[in-house]
């Protein structure tokens, strides 16, 4: 909590952290909607079976799909899933890989790797598993290490997930408004990473499933400044979802339980 914040639930004694904390934060930023928001998001997900092309069906947010199908692919493709785990959004890029392409899915944890081989060997025929490979790097550091190495980068970060918390007494309980600022300075060091790997000419699907601003348009805002004059934005065409300045909303209230995601794509410019 920054000190302005603390002093200001200081002087209006308000908690700092846990249910009551996360009840004002959400309060202040939606206002009169989100008693309808908290509803939807106590209600269980809305989630579809991923079917075509796989062994057997997989269970996901439709959202989710209409999400990744939204980043182009062509045929010869290098396309890198950086944060891939449990593998839901791998799953729906396999199932087009084009003719060529090949896909890498990272993940940095290691138990959460181990899921994600469950979910790839058990979904995908062997042909198309031969061409999807796992990694384990750290994708903050990609950029750095193999600068301009792909053409298509999913960027699914790890973030508030508050229909996760919502639902959730302990993590309920330790909610505290430092939470969405600091997975926002890890989406922006994984969102730098991904612009330093992409090649020029190259795409880039931002994702999370975070209400707050702060992990949204902002750090898109942010990596617009900071990689001023190589990346340029455009707002997916999802079939559901509230435009926001730089990217889409899908929230529950309003798309029949299926969100939250917030898509945005980059394309990065050739030099
Ligand atoms: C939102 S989840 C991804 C969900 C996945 N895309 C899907 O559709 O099933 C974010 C993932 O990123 C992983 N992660 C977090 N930081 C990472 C990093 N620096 N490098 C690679 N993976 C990371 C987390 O362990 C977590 O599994």
């Amino acid at each position: 909590m920054r000190v302005k914040d603390r002093r200001l639930a200081r002087d209006q004694k308000l908690p700092r952290a846990g249910p009551q904390a996360f009840e004002n934060h959400y309060w202040q930023l939606f206002g009169a909607r989100w008693p309808e928001l908290r509803r939807a998001l106590l209600l269980p997900a809305r989630q579809v079976a991923l079917r075509d092309g796989l062994l057997q069906p997989y269970y996901l947010d439709e959202a989710s799909v209409a999400a990744a199908d939204a980043l182009p692919l062509t045929a010869g493709d290098r396309i890198v899933d950086f944060c891939a785990a449990p593998g839901g959004k791998s799953l729906a890029l396999a199932r087009r890989l084009p003719p060529g392409a090949t896909l890498i899915c990272n993940e940095r944890s290691s138990a959460r790797r181990a899921r994600l081989h469950r979910v790839l060997d058990s979904h995908l025929a062997p042909q198309l598993r031969r061409r999807v490979s796992v990694s384990g790097h750290d994708a903050t550091r990609w950029g750095l290490i193999q600068p301009s190495s792909c053409q298509r980068i999913l960027l699914d970060v790890p973030c508030s997930s508050e229909r996760h918390v919502i639902t959730d007494a302990t993590h309920l309980g330790r909610w505290s408004a430092s939470r969405p600022r600091r997975l926002s300075i890890q989406a922006f060091a994984l969102l730098a990473s991904a612009i330093d790997a992409l090649e020029g000419g190259g795409s880039l699907l931002y994702v999370t499933c975070a209400l707050t601003p702060a992990e949204n348009d902002q750090v898109i805002a942010r990596a617009l400044r900071k990689r001023a004059g190589q990346v340029e934005y455009q707002t997916p065409e999802l079939p559901w979802g509230e435009s926001t300045e730089y990217g889409i909303h899908v929230l529950p209230d309003a798309a029949e339980g299926r969100g939250p995601l917030y898509v945005c794509l980059l394309h990065k410019i050739l030099p």
